[in-house]
């Protein structure tokens, strides 16, 4: 893996988002988009490259090896033996979430969220006239759990039809334990709330921790569920490839697949099959090396992360979570502060109020570029 930032990548934002966020677009350090910003694997460059040089750009139809692919990755690097469940093609994580709502709850229906979470949740519930439903994270002693407490409560409302977990957890780099899921299904299942598990950081869990898929977990309870999955993510493909539901509910692949052919979802990109495919065949290797640097990275967090900034250690993701609350900075001063560092990162209250005061730093990213962030932090600091 070259030690060089892949060009263009995690700066895919226009001057004037970054001045809008950030109060200057100037000699920032991009890291505040989640996607690798590192040389891509090289075996879907290569592919890409030759696709592009084919010349024709037409429709191509979905060999069936495709989706094998992303099970003999599941099975290879999860443990995850399929057995009944059907993998289907969706344009994107967002696609599947907005498809889901409409199809398996009403207008006014709850849907529970457990903030600080990924950003598009709450927006997509609200734009599809569902209501966000919070059940924060806990946040002992330096480390976020499930509030099972608050799930069961909110659960057992019965206007509260769906949960969207998301497992692994963007922002704060929880990878769920059996034990945790098999908490969330047994409460689900009894109240008959439909779970979405969101599991798109799957494959970057950190030794050693290991990620439990939901299906293995919701059979004892009978808890209906679907989840997401894709190499976008984990190979930074989020620009060009599809992504996959699955569920093993005949009844939820039959209307999600209703839906799709409504509203002609299944067009596929000639780019994202060859590097779908390619990524799940062949990027094992480069995924390994990610996550060393990933690890490699958080040691440098560690280590030069000034006085007043603690990292909040990860299970996974290559995401980490800082808590700056002991700068007493308010919510819209924090990104024009990180803006006057030169650091690019998200603040936290994007992702609910919960993050308030905290930052989300990508480390996929080239050594120097973590190192340079530390240092820029450190002398904005004083420290
Ligand atoms: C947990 C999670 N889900 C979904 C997405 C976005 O997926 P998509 O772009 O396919 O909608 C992201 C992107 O960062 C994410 O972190």
């Amino acid at each position: 893996m070259t030690a060089e930032p892949a060009t263009g990548s995690a700066q895919g934002t226009d001057a004037a988002t970054l001045a809008r966020h950030f109060g200057t677009e100037r000699d920032l350090l991009p890291l505040w988009i989640a996607e690798p910003s590192v040389e891509l694997a090289p075996a879907v460059v290569e592919v890409l490259r030759s696709r592009a040089a084919a010349g024709w750009y037409g429709y191509e139809t979905r060999p069936e090896s495709i989706v094998d692919a992303f099970w003999q990755w599941a099975a290879d690097r999860h443990g995850w033996d399929r057995t009944g469940e059907r993998a289907i093609v969706s344009p994107s994580v967002g696609t599947s979430v907005g498809v889901l709502i409409a199809e398996l709850t009403e207008p006014g229906d709850g849907v529970i969220l457990q903030p600080p979470v990924f950003t598009d949740f709450k927006p997509q519930i609200v734009a599809n006239d569902r209501v966000p439903v919070r059940n924060p994270l806990l946040f002992v002693d330096g480390r976020y759990q499930l509030d099972l407490d608050g799930l069961e409560a909110l659960a057992a409302e019965p206007g509260n039809r769906m949960l969207i977990l998301c497992t692994p957890h963007n922002p704060v780099g929880r990878v769920w334990s059996h034990d945790e899921l098999d908490g969330v299904a047994a409460i689900c299942a009894e109240h008959d709330v439909f779970v979405l598990a969101d599991e798109i950081h799957a494959d970057l869990a950190l030794a050693p921790h290991r990620f439990t898929p939901f299906t293995s977990v919701a059979s004892s309870h009978d808890v209906a569920w679907a989840a997401t999955h894709g190499p976008i993510k984990t190979f930074g493909l989020a620009g060009v490839c599809d992504t996959l539901l699955i569920t093993d509910r005949t009844d939820v692949a039959e209307r999600f697949e209703r839906r799709s052919s409504q509203l002609h979802l299944t067009r596929n990109n000639v780019f994202g099959l060859a590097a779908f495919e390619a990524a799940y065949r062949h990027g094992k290797d480069w995924l390994d090396e990610l996550l060393a640097l990933v690890a490699g990275n958080l040691e440098v967090l560690r280590s030069e992360l000034p006085d007043g900034i603690d990292l909040i250690e990860p299970d996974g993701t290559y995401l980490a979570w800082l808590d700056l609350r002991r700068l007493s900075l308010d919510v819209p001063e924090l990104p024009r502060w990180l803006g006057s560092a030169g650091v690019a990162l998200s603040p936290g209250h994007w992702f609910g109020r919960e993050g308030a005061g905290f930052a989300r730093i990508t480390v996929a990213a080239p050594t120097p570029m973590i190192d340079e962030g530390a240092r820029r932090l450190a002398s904005t600091i004083g420290n």
